[in-house]
């Protein structure tokens, strides 16, 4: 559940903050990533280089940051993050919660969060008995914070009852919990995804190929985007060296375009939605030499004979289902409105995500990407020029408002 989750770990100022590094570890160890977000006094107890060091990213610490200025972190940290979650929490930042506050780092990281919440508290026994500590936690509680009870033992004041931090292992099961029911409550939740990505290889012979720099990011990113969102995705990719999410309903590796083209058909009826981002190739060699060809037997000069490879939109498209909702890709170098919408009528895509390619845009073989969709109304929407994996979310808004 943990594999590319983004944490966001609030630490407050309490004895148990040296244990929120320990957690940290944790949640990395398990394949998470984590950005650490600390109140002034969380920071009297131990250091943000400590977490620095462990995360490789900056701790947000000062809403007031000079450096940062141009950086409205709560809520770029808050768009970040799949799940907050605070530990330890004392019982003022609980009381800050509970009343709207929004005066530190993590409180107002709190309020432009809209994901799931795991709360620890952490806090002398008394004030954990304390009424309005009670009332607090209760208000929290009823907006679906979801609280992970502290431990009864020896606290650090020298008190005996409840207030230590719970147990590590028990606030990253209610984490994984948490992330596992906002996946199932997510907006793809019912929907079975069909996501063609990467490049696909064309046999000269057993050791050459016809290739291109597809590096399947924009298929991965949005196959794992679908999944977080509670999709069923199926996978079917061409050779790439990226890690799959452990999320996918289902993988299937395959090398050519006729490869492809069988994966998708044979998966095709149960799908609700068709994804074609693969760089499939559109030719593919016609006669395939079972040996290795040797250099000397073609000359100085040889010519290469190729046939068209099948069109795997195309071959979807005529096995199609009613009801299935297909999106197709277009990177082209001119005229990008008019081939994306040529596609979408050739092919019978329902949406186009179309780039212009150039070389201050290569789209392929990069992290980046910047591109318009054309959705069926005639309409256009240009998204920023941004990583791959923010233009997979901006992607899926865009298909489930079409599919809604
Ligand atoms: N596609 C496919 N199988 C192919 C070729 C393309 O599934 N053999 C899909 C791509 O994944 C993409 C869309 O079709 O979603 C691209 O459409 P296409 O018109 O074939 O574009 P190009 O391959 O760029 O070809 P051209 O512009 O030269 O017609």
């Amino acid at each position: 559940m943990f594999k590319n989750a983004h944490i966001l770990l609030g630490v407050t100022g309490g004895i148990a903050a040296f244990k929120a590094v320990e957690l940290c570890r944790r949640f990395q160890k398990a394949g998470a990533k984590v950005r650490v977000i600390m109140t002034q006094a969380a920071c009297e107890f131990i250091t943000p280089l400590t977490f620095e060091t462990l995360t490789h990213q900056s701790v947000y610490t000062d809403v007031f940051d000079k450096a940062r200025a141009f950086e409205i972190e709560h809520v770029s940290f808050a768009q970040w993050g799949d799940i907050l979650v605070i530990a330890p929490a004392t019982a003022n930042m609980i009381a800050k919660m509970a009343a709207g506050l929004a005066d530190d780092p993590l409180s107002t990281t709190v309020l432009a969060f809209r994901g799931p919440v795991v709360v620890a508290p952490a806090m002398n026994t008394a004030m954990w008995d304390n009424a309005k500590t009670r009332e607090n936690l209760e208000a929290l509680r009823g907006r679906g914070v979801r609280l992970v009870a502290p431990d009864v033992g020896m606290l650090a004041c020298g008190d005996e009852g409840a207030g230590r931090l719970a147990n590590l292992s028990d606030i990253v099961q209610a984490v994984t919990e948490e992330l596992e029911a906002a996946r199932q409550a997510g907006p793809l939740a019912s929907k079975k995804i069909l996501i063609t990505a990467g490049p696909t290889i064309e046999k000269i012979d057993p050791v050459r190929f016809i290739s291109n720099p597809s590096s399947g990011r924009m298929g991965y990113a949005l196959a794992e985007e679908a999944a977080k969102r509670g999709a069923a995705v199926t996978l079917i990719t061409g050779p790439v060296f990226l890690e799959t999410s452990k999320h996918l309903a289902e993988v299937v590796r395959v090398e050519t375009a006729e490869q492809m083209r069988d994966a998708v058909v044979a998966h095709l009826p149960e799908q609700n939605v068709c994804v074609f981002t693969a760089a499939v190739a559109d030719f593919t060699p016609a006669e395939p030499i079972a040996r290795k060809i040797k250099k000397e037997d073609l000359g100085q000069e040889t010519v290469l004979k190729l046939k068209r490879a099948p069109d795997v939109a195309a071959a979807a498209n005529a096995a199609r289902q009613p009801g299935q909702f297909f999106v197709g890709f277009a990177a082209e170098t001119n005229d990008l409105e008019s081939y994306a919408r040529d596609k979408m009528e050739r092919k019978g895509f329902d949406l186009v995500v179309g780039n212009l390619v150039s070389e201050a845009n290569p789209a392929f073989g990069v992290k980046d990407n910047e591109v318009t969709i054309f959705l069926p109304s005639g309409a256009t929407v240009d998204l920023p020029r941004t990583s791959k994996k923010e233009l997979a979310k901006y992607i899926w808004d865009q298909i489930q408002t079409q599919l809604s």
